[in-house]
């Protein structure tokens, strides 16, 4: 998805009544909708709504019955005229355009699904999908295949002659979804679109409408009044109560950062496990090592960082190979072995999309940190049980101080960011004087690093710089020495670390 903004609603009011414009001034007095009602009779709809929907997002519109959501949707292409305020498509004011320039960005921008189907029964399936392309009189032979294309989108190839009447709910559901795509809308706009089907169908119909999106990237406004559905598809998510947008934001901070108590309320209960996903938690694979490096390279980078394992990548894309444990690393360079034959390859790991549930049981198991990979296998992420536990732990309003500083896990400090150019530079500490890269280099040149190539189990650790230790990122000198013989699991699974995305 990328951010350019594709729809916008700007002020939005919809008074339904005799006597709007006048309700508007008492809004702005700031009279509540039940006031308003109580005085005028009149009902706000919309009270001010704002917000922007980006180019390629599913936008779930969520909220309890009554809050607004289908007026809110019926105003994105004026089956409801609003009261007051803006709505620009790719930049143009729908608002303001003439009836003929509304019925052509209707047609050519925006599909409807209905939650009550709203189709012919006695026609065919592909009559159906059909339809809207009929109304607008395209040419049977071009209709019926645009028709069948959108038919075999939504998994129905072979009942393109069925009637209506011969569907399961899912199935006709599935027609509704068939006949807006036909269209190739940019904007789908759906209301409800899978409240009535049964629980089963209806989470088959949300991983079609996931599985559409990945492959066609339209940009889908989805209203629903059911939590789990709205965290399953929104990319973003706008909350209403009484005419109003309370919070708008990713399922992850609307569960992580609520905005006021209603929406603490809204959310408690929820299962986070299933909703954070790996991407969402994951800590910057800082410090990573690249695999031509070298062993004394890997070494310096662990003590710099007081880490006891280091993940290895090649290239400038970061494609994971392994994962380095400082006593293998010592041992290797002892024995005069290289960085890949020292580290483990095809280190655990997992998908970005993975939720934590799933990641539970694998890091319980797991000796390692988890590597967050990518499709094309970059390394996006590392994920220690300290992560999962914190993020699962938090509670509302402070928990996002843990898990989601705003920060993106691929900033960098300017320090990182030099030590990994130089990395991926060639730049080999191997090639490096030994004197001149600090103590380890100078105890293996003494042959001193033999008393470390136990660590963790004979030695706490390897002395640094500054005399500190290197191990789980704790100084040996505050803990006992079992506790720093934890390795391989990273800084923030120790006790009294953070759990943090930095
Ligand atoms: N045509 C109308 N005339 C008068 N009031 C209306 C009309 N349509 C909606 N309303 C009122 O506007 C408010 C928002 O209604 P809306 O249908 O948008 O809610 P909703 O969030 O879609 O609810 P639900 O989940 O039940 O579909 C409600 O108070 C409703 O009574
Ligand atoms: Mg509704």
């Amino acid at each position: 998805m990328n951010k350019n903004t594709k729809l916008e609603v700007r002020n939005i009011t919809k008074v339904f009544g005799k006597n709007p414009q006048k309700i508007i001034s008492l809004l702005n007095e700031g009279l509540s909708k039940s006031e308003i009602f109580e005085k005028t009779k009149q009902t706000v709809g919309l009270n001010n709504v704002s917000f922007k929907v980006y180019d390629g997002e599913i936008f779930v519109i969520m909220g309890l019955s009554g809050s607004g959501k289908s007026t809110l949707l019926r105003c994105l292409n004026r089956l409801i005229e609003p009261t007051a305020g803006d709505i620009l498509i790719d930049g143009q004011n729908i608002t303001q355009i003439s009836s003929e320039e509304l019925r052509d960005t209707r047609r050519t921008k925006l599909g409807m699904v209905f939650q009550n189907f709203a189709l012919l029964p006695h026609r065919t399936v592909l009559d159906n999908v059909a339809y809207g392309l009929e109304i607008q009189g395209i040419p049977k032979e071009d209709r019926y295949s645009k028709a069948l294309a959108a038919i075999e989108t939504v998994g129905l190839k072979g009942y393109e002659n069925s009637k209506i009447t011969q569907l399961s709910g899912g199935m006709k559901q599935r027609v509704g979804l068939a006949r807006a795509l036909a269209n190739d809308p940019d904007i789908l706009l759906m209301d409800e679109a899978f409240s009535a089907l049964d629980p089963l169908i209806r989470s088959d119909m949300q991983n079609e409408l996931l599985a559409i999106e990945d492959r066609m990237q339209k940009t889908i406004i989805f209203v629903s009044h059911d939590l789990d559905e709205a965290l399953k598809l929104g990319d973003r998510i706008a909350l209403m109560k009484d005419g109003k947008v309370v919070q708008i934001g990713t399922p992850d901070e609307i569960l992580t950062e609520p905005a006021n108590s209603y929406v603490s309320r809204f959310v408690a209960g929820v299962d986070r496990s299933k909703i954070l996903t790996a991407e969402s938690v994951m800590r910057r694979p800082e410090p990573f090592v690249s695999v031509n490096s070298g062993l004394r390279v890997a070494i310096k980078l662990m003590k710099a960082h007081g880490i006891s394992s280091i993940y290895v990548v090649e290239g400038k894309n970061r494609r994971l190979k392994g994962i380095l444990m400082i006593g293998e690393a010592l041992k290797a360079l002892k024995a005069g072995k290289s960085l890949e034959e020292a580290m483990l390859k095809e280190p655990p790991q997992v998908p970005p999309d993975l939720p934590l549930s799933d990641i539970i049981p694998l890091i319980a198991e797991s000796q390692y940190p988890l590597a967050v990979v990518n499709d094309s296998g970059k390394l996006l992420g590392i994920m220690v049980r300290g992560t999962v536990l914190g993020a699962l732990a938090m509670s509302g309003q402070n928990g996002h101080a843990a898990v989601f500083e705003g920060k993106d896990p691929e900033e960098k400090t300017s320090e990182e960011k030099n030590l990994e150019e130089r990395n991926f530079a060639g730049e080999n500490f191997e090639e490096t004087p030994p004197e001149k890269t600090g103590p380890i280099a100078n105890a293996n040149s003494e042959g001193e690093v033999g008393r470390d190539v136990g660590f963790p189990s004979e030695s706490p650790g390897i002395p640094d710089v500054s005399g500190g230790i290197i191990n789980d990122g704790i100084d040996s000198g505050s803990v006992p020495a079992e506790a720093t013989a934890r390795a391989p699991f990273r800084s923030d699974s120790g006790p009294g670390s953070e759990v943090k995305i930095c």
